[in-house]
């Protein structure tokens, strides 16, 4: 095996990737000589930068309209993704909104829409890729996002980190119902970027404000924050033959932000 991360031949799908983390990940992918499908609700000026910068590494993209909450509308983009681009050999379930409620505060409406994009949509894409993954023979690697929220209590954002919870146990269990299938299915926790921000359920961005700042850094043990590159480079490598032999497994990749 060559000590080089190639995924030549292969095919990825980036859900929620035409902006910030998921396009960061799909464009290392692309680095790697994959061809990628970029999964998303919107498509806008970010994700034909998206789609422009995937073109300009020499390969394949290919945008599709989806929900990653209906089934309907999934099954259709992985059918679209091994029609265009021949299979499916990668998926990273990036798509996700947030939430800044409590559980004492959450409405049902906040609760249904955070749970079923962040944790039911990462079950529906990943039945409707890795059953095409089976039905190839040749294996594949799902890489779910997860989050330092999904690892530690944090009030300030309740259902948000009860799906990224529950992204870990789906993790493992889906690693054990595919294992059989040579289908690693892995999690990556990102932590603190503090130019990211992340769309809500209504479509408000959540900036994060110099207070958090100062209480994250305070407890880093790397003294910088995480770029999306940091995380991307890690779902390349499980999205690898280099880390063919990892399963069941949800990295932090977040500067030490969640030593115990
Ligand atoms: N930014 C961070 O600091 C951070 C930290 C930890 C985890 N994460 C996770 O990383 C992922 C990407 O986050 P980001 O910061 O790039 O956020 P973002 O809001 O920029 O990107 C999320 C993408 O998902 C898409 N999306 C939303 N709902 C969707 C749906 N129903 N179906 C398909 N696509 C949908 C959005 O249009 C957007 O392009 C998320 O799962 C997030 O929870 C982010």
């Amino acid at each position: 095996m060559q000590p080089t991360i190639s995924l030549a031949d292969r095919v990825a799908i980036v859900t929620g990737g035409r902006r910030q983390l998921g396009a960061a990940q799909a464009i290392r992918l692309a680095e790697c000589g994959a061809d990628v499908c970029l999964a998303d609700v919107a498509h806008d000026d970010d994700m034909s930068a998206t789609v422009a910068e995937i073109e300009k590494r020499g390969r394949k993209a290919l945008p599709v309209v989806c929900d990653v909450s209906r089934r309907d509308q999934v099954e259709s983009m992985v059918e679209a993704c091994v029609r265009e681009l021949g299979g499916v050999h990668v998926l990273v379930n990036n798509a996700g909104i947030s939430s800044r409620e409590t559980l004492m505060e959450v409405t049902d409406e906040e609760w249904d829409a955070v749970l079923d994009i962040n944790l039911k949509g990462v079950v529906l894409c990943t039945q409707a890729a890795a059953r095409r993954m089976i039905e190839q023979g040749r294996g594949g690697a799902v890489i779910n996002l997860s989050s330092s929220t999904g690892l530690n209590a944090n009030v300030s954002r309740g259902p948000y980190s009860v799906s990224k919870a529950g992204v870990i146990m789906a993790t493992k269990l889906l690693a054990r119902e595919l294992g059989a299938h040579n289908i690693t299915v892995n999690a990556i926790a990102p932590g603190f970027t503090s130019t990211a921000k992340i769309g809500g359920r209504d479509g408000t961005m959540f900036y994060r404000g110099k207070d958090e700042t100062g209480r994250v850094f305070a407890k880093l043990a790397l003294q910088r924050e995480g770029e999306p590159v940091d995380y991307a480079n890690t779902v390349a490598f499980l999205a690898s033959p280099l880390g063919a032999y990892i399963t069941g497994v949800t990295i932090p990749i977040d500067g030490g932000f969640t030593i115990p």
